[in-house]
């Protein structure tokens, strides 16, 4: 039999598809009930990738504060980086959201912040062009406890028209904790020796991904492959209940900002703050009011000069799951304090 032959390609797909359905089918979707996912997705849900397709271009859209969401959003797209189609890569730093690049299909990644994905993020994708025929995926990273966030930023994408594919939460360091634990803590230990070379929550999404693309290239409208967003009101509550108590700890932190005596004036801070809430004024640094507690400007200034408080001082500080991550250098933040980028109010 030659290689290449209708019939080997066939049982080699349907080999891998049953593999692949096996797989997926454990998958949890970052929903509390992922066994609802339509049976109909795992239909010939791989699609024929070696038939005629045309080129698809998936955008993967996140925000990440100090590397983890970064870091997952390359890890899902290495992990689909075989497909036969375009994958997009974008901090919304970088994209206004207006101004998107075209897509097939869209993935968005957020850091959870307070059990949900941060004001600004949400406002961003309100902002995002409604798209009644395009998919979604939701996915982000978590410290310990996502609660609905996968599921609630799914809904409100599939309330502007999108159609909801699945999310999943990946577990990573807790950035809210890393600043005020001493360097050489067990906890430090923990965070830098994880294995984000196999990360299951991203590779279980990255299957449903595959799932969802391969359908879409063999001509499956992308509508079969919607799933039910689950409500549940006790999760809800759950949640509320847990943001409450959250931001009662946190919010005070964001007035306890400042750059320490360490402060050499480079500027860094007043790049790469989301929020533009940095400034240099009378030849200090000064912090705003406005402050949206993504952590950056703490574990990124090569001082180590920012401290909330007196509990951070000395204590350790990350770089992303690589130790690499250099949000001036990835998304092009050689703007002026005054550029536009992601100037949203929070709140
Ligand atoms: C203000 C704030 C709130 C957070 N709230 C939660 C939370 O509710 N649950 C959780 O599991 N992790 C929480 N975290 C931890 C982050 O979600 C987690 O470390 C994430 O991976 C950070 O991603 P990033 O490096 O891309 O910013 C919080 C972090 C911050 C800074
Ligand atoms: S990044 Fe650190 S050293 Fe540089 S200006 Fe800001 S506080 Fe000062
Ligand atoms: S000032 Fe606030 S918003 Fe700006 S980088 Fe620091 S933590 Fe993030």
């Amino acid at each position: 039999m030659q290689v290449g032959s209708g019939g080997l390609e066939s049982k080699m797909a349907g080999g891998l598809h049953l593999l692949l359905s096996v797989h997926c089918a454990r998958m949890d979707n970052g929903f509390a009930d992922s066994a609802k996912l339509p049976v109909g997705a795992t239909v010939n849900g791989f699609g024929d990738w070696s038939s005629e397709r045309r080129s698809m271009r998936l955008l993967i859209l996140f925000f990440s504060g100090t590397g983890n969401t970064h870091y997952v959003a390359e890890y899902l797209a290495r992990k689909l980086e075989h497909l036969p189609i375009e994958i997009l890569v974008r901090s919304i730093e970088q994209v206004p959201a207006g101004e998107v690049p075209e897509f097939d299909l869209l993935a968005v990644g957020f850091p959870v912040h307070a059990v949900d994905s941060p004001l600004f993020f949400q406002e961003y994708l309100r902002r995002l062009p409604p798209r009644e025929d395009r998919g979604v995926f939701v996915f982000c990273t978590k410290g310990a406890f996502a609660g609905g966030a996968v599921r609630r930023n799914l809904q409100r994408l599939a309330s502007r028209g999108y159609i909801p594919l699945g999310g999943g939460s990946v577990g990573m360091p807790g950035n809210d904790g890393l600043a005020f634990i001493p360097r050489n803590s067990w906890m430090a230990r923990a965070a830098q020796n994880k294995d984000f070379d196999h990360l299951k929550s991203a590779d279980r999404l990255a299957c449903r991904m595959e799932e969802v693309l391969g359908g879409i290239s063999a001509g499956r409208p992308v509508g079969d492959y919607r799933v039910q967003i689950p409500h549940s009101a006790g999760r809800s509550l759950t949640d509320r209940l847990w943001r409450a108590v959250y931001n009662r700890f946190t919010e005070p932190l964001k007035r306890r900002f400042y750059a320490d005596e360490r402060c050499n004036q480079c500027l860094l801070c007043t790049r790469i703050c989301p929020a533009h809430n940095i400034r240099l004024e009378d030849g200090r640094v000064h912090f705003g009011d406005h402050c949206y507690l993504c952590l950056r400007c703490i574990h990124q200034c090569p001082q180590e000069a920012i401290q909330i408080g007196r509990w951070t001082v000395g204590k350790f500080r990350w770089r992303g799951p690589k130790g690499d991550f250099n949000p001036l250098r990835l998304y092009g933040l050689q703007r002026a304090a005054s550029s536009p980028s992601l100037s949203v109010p929070e709140g």
